[in-house]
C-alpha cells in the first residue's frame, strides 16, 4: 500500500468484488467498533471518574450501615425476586413515554379539550415509574465495581437528564403549550433510549448484574482440591478443581465446598468472615449458608452452588454436577 493513498496496490483476489472506498473490510471493521469506542470515551470522561469517586465516598458508607435493612434490599430484587429488579422497572417509563409519543403522533390537536389529555397522563405515569426505576437503579449502583460504575453513573445522568425533559413536558402540556410539550417529549424519549442502549451495554457486554455461578458445573468426576492436612480448621480456605474455583470450610469434622466466587458480582468468598456456617462476600456484603448456597442477606440474588466433597489418600476431593441421565425418545430410562 502506497503511504497515504488510503488504496491497496494489489487488485482483489480471485472471488472478491471490488467495492467503494467505505466498503473496504477496515471500514466495516470501524463502523461495527462504534459501540466499543463508545463505551471507552465514557469511561475516559475525567469529570466522570471524579463524580463517580465522590459519589461513591458518600453513597458506600451510607449503604454499609444499611445494608441490613429489609429496603434496601428490597430495593436490588435479591433472593425475594430472584433478579435484580431494576432492569424490569426500567421497562415501565420507556413504554409509558413511547405511548406519550404514539399519542401525541396520532393526535396533532393545538390544544386539549379539557384538562389533561391522554399523552399527559401517561407522561405523568412514567414519571412515577422512573423516580421508582432511579431508586432501583442507585442502590444497584452503589453495589457494582469499579470499572462499571462510570458507565453507570453515565447511563443515571442521561435518565436523568430524561426525566428533567419529560417533568417540562409534563409542565407546558398543563399550561397548555402542546406543541413544546410534543418536542420536549420527543427529545425525552430520545435520551430514553441511549441510557437503555447504556444499561444494556453494561449487562450484556459487562455482565453486570448477571450471575458469576450461570455456568458452574465441573468437575464431572471426584477431583483433588486439597491436601487433607492443608485445611485448617474454622478457616475459608480457597482451592482449585479442574479450573474451578472453590472455597473449603472445615467446622467440628464436618467438611464444607461451596463455588468460590461469589454469584453476585464475582467477589471471593475464601477471603469473606464466616460465622455460624455462613460467609460474608468480601465486596458487598451478600451472605451464604456453607451448607446449601443460601442467600440470607443480598444482594446476590442467586445462591451460591455447593459441592459434595470427600477424602481419598489424604486428599479433599470435590465433584460438580453430574451430566444428566439420557433417556430414550419414547421418556422411558433404559433397563
Ligand atoms: S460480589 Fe457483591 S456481594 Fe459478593
Amino acid at each position: 500500500m502506497r503511504a497515504g493513498s488510503g488504496r491497496a496496490d494489489h487488485p482483489p483476489a480471485a472471488g472478491q468484488q471490488a467495492g467503494p472506498a467505505g466498503s473496504s473490510p477496515f471500514a466495516a471493521a470501524r463502523l461495527v467498533a462504534w459501540h466499543g469506542d463508545l463505551a471507552a470515551w465514557v469511561d475516559q470522561l475525567g469529570w466522570l471518574r471524579t463524580l463517580s469517586d465522590r459519589l461513591t465516598a458518600v453513597l458506600g458508607p451510607v449503604r454499609e450501615r444499611h445494608r441490613d435493612n429489609l429496603a434496601v434490599e428490597l430495593l436490588h430484587g435479591g433472593r425475594w425476586v430472584g433478579h435484580p429488579l431494576h432492569p424490569a422497572l426500567s421497562d415501565l417509563p420507556i413504554g409509558l413515554w413511547a405511548g406519550v409519543m404514539v399519542l401525541d403522533v396520532m393526535d396533532r390537536d393545538p390544544a386539549p379539550r379539557r384538562g389533561i389529555d391522554a399523552a399527559g397522563k401517561l407522561s405523568a405515569a412514567g414519571i412515577l415509574a422512573a423516580g421508582a426505576t432511579a431508586l432501583t437503579g442507585l442502590d444497584d449502583w452503589a453495589v457494582s465495581n469499579d470499572q462499571d460504575r462510570r458507565v453507570g453513573l453515565f447511563h443515571g445522568l442521561l435518565n436523568t437528564a430524561a426525566l428533567g425533559l419529560q417533568g417540562a413536558s409534563l409542565g407546558t402540556r398543563l399550561a397548555g403549550h402542546r406543541g413544546t410539550a410534543r418536542a420536549l417529549a420527543a427529545a425525552s424519549l430520545g435520551v430514553t433510549a441511549a441510557a437503555g442502549y447504556l444499561g444494556g451495554h453494561l449487562v450484556f457486554t459487562k455482565g453486570v448484574m448477571v450471575s458469576r455461578v450461570a455456568w458452574a458445573t465441573g468437575p464431572r468426576r471426584w477431583t483433588r482440591a486439597l491436601q487433607d492436612a492443608d485445611l485448617p480448621d474454622d478457616s475459608p480456605t480457597a482451592a482449585e478443581a479442574e479450573g474451578r474455583q472453590i472455597m473449603l470450610y472445615r467446622h467440628s469434622g464436618t467438611l464444607y465446598a461451596i463455588d468460590n466466587t461469589c454469584s453476585h458480582a464475582g467477589g471471593l468468598l475464601s477471603r469473606g468472615a464466616v460465622a455460624d456456617l455462613t460467609v460474608t462476600c468480601p465486596l458487598h456484603g451478600s451472605r451464604f449458608a456453607l451448607a446449601d448456597g443460601c442467600i440470607s442477606r443480598g444482594p446476590a440474588s442467586q445462591p451460591q452452588p455447593v459441592l459434595p466433597t470427600r477424602i481419598r489418600n489424604g486428599w479433599i476431593e470435590v465433584r460438580g454436577s453430574q451430566p444428566e441421565s439420557r433417556r430414550p425418545a419414547s421418556g422411558r430410562t433404559r433397563p
